[in-house]
């Protein structure tokens, strides 16, 4: 069985053989000219060159690209989402097209990965008022016999309201047990691994879309989204890098249900790494991202038992981490930030418990009570629904 090492080394093998040079590890923080928060696609580090500057590489590169995405916290602990991924990527600055791209994600996931073409299902842009359909892209997968479904907002990619825009195909691969059915936006077993962006156009500010002197073609493969399919797993937590975590967390805190797991993991793994790029617990912006990823890692923990902690939390869990997104903090630098977050996390609860059993907070909280409790006790209004009702 192939393992996600082996799966990296295959994708980027089979781009550096066809002229693509190999980027050099992004961090999660983008460069300050981006508008995101965390680098949340393999492109972002690329984004001047993508606009134009030269790339000191050329014009075929290739990469690996830690992201994070809280837009889908909610929906951790299912088979697909995770915090904190990797995504594969390939990048055409200006040299060749999008039917190119195509071709060569078609022959790397039919010959290099093993992919039956006929799980495969991909989505092109159908065309809206101002841009017409992707006529190309569709053509392109006609030809090579994979079955096509156009939608019109699922293929077109943006990086945020303005700025780098253009029509996408999406590759879907199968993951039913039976034989392949329905299409990509009627049927979830079809799950999307594989994005190739033309990125044609700039959105300015008042909405228009100005077409870009030099095309290019961006693409972006959820790593463990793909491991999940080649390993044939029924979720991403049951590939090989998910191991160590979901064998040593049970042997910490006992039986846990699969979804509290999975969370546990996810969001353990990911304040690991967000700590890896040196970013630490604040009450705003990146540090705040940090802070509620550890707090709700807590208050999943705690709330079967509250004598549970992060100190059972073995060094070598973090190293692994550490090693495998190849960071250089020190684990134990790491470590000793989650414990001290937990710590005040602790006493913040004890507190909140304290003010709370006022008889002042007996009934429904007003809005006026949960200003007070925020302006007054420093208690954040998502924290007292969480001490009053003991959701997360
Ligand atoms: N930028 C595209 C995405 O994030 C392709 O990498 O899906």
């Amino acid at each position: 069985m192939i393992t996600t090492d082996q799966t990296v080394e295959t994708f980027l093998d089979y781009f550096r053989e066809r002229g693509h040079r190999l980027t050099p590890d992004g961090s999660l923080i983008p460069s300050p000219e981006d508008p995101v928060l965390f680098t949340s696609s393999g492109m972002h580090p690329l984004t001047p060159y993508l606009r134009g500057r030269p790339h000191p590489l050329g014009r075929r590169l290739t990469g690996l690209q830690r992201c994070l995405r809280t837009t889908d916290l909610d929906e951790v602990g299912d088979d697909t989402h995770l915090t904190v991924f990797e995504m594969l990527g390939s990048w055409s600055l200006g040299d060749y097209h999008g039917p190119q791209s195509l071709r060569w994600g078609f022959e790397l996931l039919r010959d290099g990965f093993g992919i039956d073409p006929n799980r495969m299902h991909v989505t092109v842009f159908g065309g809206d008022e101002r841009v017409e359909p992707d006529h190309e892209s569709w053509r392109t997968w006609n030809d090579l016999g994979v079955p096509v479904e156009p939608t019109t907002d699922d293929n077109w990619w943006s990086n945020g309201p303005t700025g780098l825009c253009g029509p996408d195909s999406e590759i879907f691969v199968w993951t039913g047990d039976d034989i392949p059915q329905g299409t990509p936006t009627s049927d979830d077993r079809w799950v999307e691994v594989w994005n190739h962006v033309m990125m044609r156009y700039v959105r300015h500010p008042d909405g228009s879309l100005e077409p870009m002197h030099r095309p290019c073609v961006d693409t972006g493969m959820g790593l463990e989204r793909l491991v999940r399919i080649l390993q044939n797993t029924p979720s991403v937590f049951d590939i090989d890098v998910f191991e160590p975590w979901l064998t040593t967390l049970p042997r910490l805190w006992g039986q846990l249900d699969e979804r509290s797991l999975r969370l546990l993991s996810d969001h353990l793994r990911s304040s690991i790494v967000v700590l890896g790029d040196r970013v630490t617990p604040s009450p705003s912006g990146r540090g705040h991202i940090l802070r509620r990823l550890i707090r709700r890692t807590l208050t999943t923990l705690w709330r079967d038992d509250p004598t549970r902690t992060l100190s059972d939390l073995p060094i070598e869990l973090v190293e692994h981490t550490l090693e495998h997104f190849r960071q250089s903090a020190h684990p134990q630098d790491v470590r000793t930030v989650l414990l001290d977050e937990q710590r005040k996390f602790d006493l913040l609860l004890q507190r909140g418990r304290k003010v709370l059993s006022h008889r002042r907070f007996s009934g429904s909280l007003t809005d006026d009570d949960y200003r007070y409790l925020h302006d007054t006790h420093g208690l954040p209004r998502d924290l007292v629904v969480y001490l009053i009702t003991g959701v997360g």
